[in-house]
């Protein structure tokens, strides 16, 4: 039972603490309007204050921090109504985006708002609401806070030092010991699992389980029951009874990784239990209360899954009440020789005895890395040092210890295009490593210099083909000046004088 204090000043109820933090301020987060000019993140936490007046005149001041605030006679309501007209479990206050709604929960006197008998209702700060004999007024508290850079160049699992990731660990420093849920949006291998599995070591509910389920790994049709449990007999093959993994999750964190995946028909069971904190077993009809926190992850940008129809919009506001975008790798160059340098002292492939087998990664390596591209991100980066250690034979990582992609990818990168490097693989990517031989009994410079005339050729014909011979589209795509464009085509040949005059603007 919460604890009202019986007048001012503001007191904060024990409880379920989470943050409502308001998702618009939140999407522009790191980056963007979020931003402050020193370099912080503004965040809004928002949340509900509702001040009660019983029959006899006495008042007293409730705030809340969490999505859902529940009235009722029982105990288990955060507001408990001790009053012979309310019913058990009479209302339920919520907020959907931006704004706060009240809903009726079958009571038998009703519930009221501004002296109309309502369903549900939008509420507005200033709100009177009748439950019962009991009177409470409502209204939205509002916070805005600054939450600047972390100083340190890790948290928990999350190692970094450029302004992008020391955003992040601000921000997941300060949501983690709220209860919010929380989605963490991000190319594969930027590290939603690291920052998942840190929000959770970080918050109140370290002790407990930490739970993750894959969405887009298991049928979809026994989605349910793995996450909701189920009872014998309610399926062919359910021999016995199973407790689903919100149970297991029980006073811990359920991490739904790939919740983009989610089949539509699920989505609003999934809903169910978020907003009514409980379960029912696939089969059964016994509600199951469970006390979880949830943090969802996605590859894809959930806000266009939700405007193509794939992804429920109030499953979305539910689960967003914070949102964190992880930055791709290729956007913080500048960490990858510290996470080098974590991986070969953490990797327990670069371990030998008590010490480390390699000691370091060299300059000319570390300048390769940099300029590589890393669709698969840190994951991949993870995978390259580990490989480079069983080549390398001293004591720091050269750049012949790592493979020819990206050793040779300081020279890709002087004349790459925009395309997105995944977009790139999924277009077939280069073939220069099947034509190109990489020829080492020349100087270093003249192999480079074939190399790269290979590359240019290449990229500039691959190109030309996909606008059709225009040479304006393509110099554009590439992000390259026309007339150098057009220079190179026909050094390589690729052009006559013809395309040239047909595509003058
Ligand atoms: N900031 C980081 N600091 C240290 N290690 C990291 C960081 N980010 C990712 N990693 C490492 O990179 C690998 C991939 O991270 P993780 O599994 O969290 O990525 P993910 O975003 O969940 O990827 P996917 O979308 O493919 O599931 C892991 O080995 C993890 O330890
Ligand atoms: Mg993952």
């Amino acid at each position: 039972m919460a604890n009202p204090t019986s007048s001012m000043p503001t007191t904060q109820l024990p409880g379920n603490s989470a943050q409502l933090v308001s998702p618009s301020a939140l999407s522009a987060l790191l980056g963007g309007t979020g931003s402050l000019p020193s370099g912080g993140t503004a965040l809004t936490l928002r949340r509900t204050r509702l001040v009660r007046t019983d029959a006899d005149g006495n008042t007293a001041e409730y705030i809340f921090d969490q999505p859902i605030v529940k009235l009722g006679a029982m105990d288990d309501n955060d507001v408990v109504l001790d009053d012979d007209q309310a019913s058990r479990y009479h209302a339920r206050i919520y907020q959907e985006g931006d704004d706060f709604l009240i809903e009726d929960l079958k009571s038998t006197n009703g519930t009221w708002v501004n002296r109309v008998r309502v369903r549900d209702a939008w509420l507005r700060s200033g709100a009177m609401i009748r439950v019962g004999n009991t009177q409470l007024r409502f209204s939205v508290q509002a916070e805005r806070v600054d939450i600047a850079p972390s100083q340190h160049e890790s948290l928990g699992g999350i190692v970094g030092r450029t302004e992008a990731i020391r955003r992040l660990m601000g921000v997941v420093d300060r949501i983690a010991p709220t209860g919010a849920t929380v989605v963490l949006e991000g190319e594969t291998g930027t590290g939603k699992e690291v920052v998942a599995r840190t929000i959770h070591q970080l918050s109140k509910r370290a002790a407990g389980p930490f739970i993750v389920f894959d969405c887009g790994a298991v049928q979809q049709n026994l989605i349910e029951s793995e996450l909701f449990g189920h009872e014998k007999g309610s399926f062919t093959g359910a021999l016995a009874s199973r407790q689903g993994l919100f149970e297991m999750a029980n006073g811990g964190t359920i991490f739904l990784d790939e919740i983009g995946e989610l089949a539509l028909d699920l989505q609003p069971k999934l809903l169910r239990a978020l907003e009514q904190r409980e379960v029912r077993r696939v089969g059964g009809n016994r509600p199951i209360k469970i006390d979880v926190r949830v943090i969802a992850a996605t590859n894809r940008d959930l806000a266009e899954e939700v405007k193509a129809d794939r992804f429920r919009e109030d499953l979305f506001y539910r689960l967003g009440v914070v949102r964190l975008k992880l930055p791709a790798l290729r956007e913080r160059q500048d960490d990858i020789g510290l996470l080098g340098q974590h991986m070969l002292r953490t990797g327990s492939f670069n371990r030998v005895g008590d010490g480390q087998k390699v000691k370091g990664i060299s300059y000319e390596a570390r300048e390769a890395l940099r300029a590589y591209q890393w669709p698969g991100n840190v994951r991949e980066l993870l995978n390259v040092i580990e490989r480079a250690c069983s080549f390398c034979e001293g004591d720091l990582i050269g750049v012949d210890d790592l493979p020819d992609h990206i050793s040779g990818a300081k020279v890709v990168r002087m004349r790459r295009s925009n395309t997105h490097p995944t977009e790139q693989v999924r277009q077939g990517g280069s073939s220069l490593g099947n034509t190109v031989p990489l020829l080492t009994d020349i100087s270093f410079k003249s192999a480079k210099e074939q190399w790269l005339g290979a590359f240019e050729k290449e990229y500039l014909a691959k190109l030309l083909s996909r606008h059709s011979g225009n040479l304006s589209q393509a110099a554009r795509e590439a992000d390259v000046d026309r007339k150098h464009f057009r220079r190179l085509a026909r050094k390589y040949g690729l052009i006559g004088g013809g395309v040239e005059e047909e595509d003058e603007e």
